[in-house]
């Protein structure tokens, strides 16, 4: 990991990895998984887009139309595909957590929000205007942080004139409706 990555990015990961087990601690997960998932979970960033498209084509894995306009999700569900051939990774709940960091997806497990959550949270992260409050309700409420921060990626997304991909779209959908059930 170290040898693949930038140094920024190498230290991200430790960041997101401790910030995993923190939450893991808070939550009741298992603490060796979630730092192992923190610590992977970039593990693609070092390819560019082009590459990673490249990399899909040649391993035969899915790619959608829409993807392939939203490439910066694609490292997630690369990096889950070189954690299992690369990093003998076999855990499900943990292939599962690195392949949807960057987009949640319906249904997440307890492992797919601690990752999600501490991605974005983590303590060298700076530019979003909400950090403060979602670094507290992390460990206050697992799922509206969640929530939110799809939601802020989306209007984010948008305000840029991004494409956003559709699992994006399909997780914010997803817990709205969820929301709205529990009201
Ligand atoms: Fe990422
Ligand atoms: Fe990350």
């Amino acid at each position: 990991m170290k040898k693949r990555l930038s140094e920024s990015r190498y230290e991200h990961s430790l960041s997101v990895s401790f910030t995993c087990v923190c939450l893991a601690m808070r939550y009741g997960y298992p603490l060796d998984k979630a730092e192992i998932a923190g610590l992977l979970h970039d593990c693609a960033k070092c390819y560019e887009d082009q590459e990673l498209i490249r990399r899909f084509e040649k391993h035969k894995l899915p790619l959608s139309e829409e993807e392939k306009n939203a490439p910066a999700v694609l490292h997630a569900r690369y990096g889950a595909w070189l954690a299992r051939e690369h990093y003998d990774i076999g855990d499900e709940e943990i292939l599962s957590a690195i392949a949807c960091h960057t987009t949640g997806k319906p249904d997440m497990g307890l492992l797919d929000k601690i990752l999600y959550v501490a991605d974005y949270i983590e303590v060298r992260r700076f530019k979003a205007d909400n950090l403060p409050q979602m670094r507290q309700l992390a460990f206050e409420d697992l799922d509206e942080a969640v929530y939110q921060i799809v939601k802020s990626t989306l209007d984010y997304l948008k305000q840029k004139g991004c494409c956003i991909d559709p699992m994006t779209q399909k997780t914010y959908e997803h817990l709205e409706e969820r929301r709205k059930t529990h009201e």
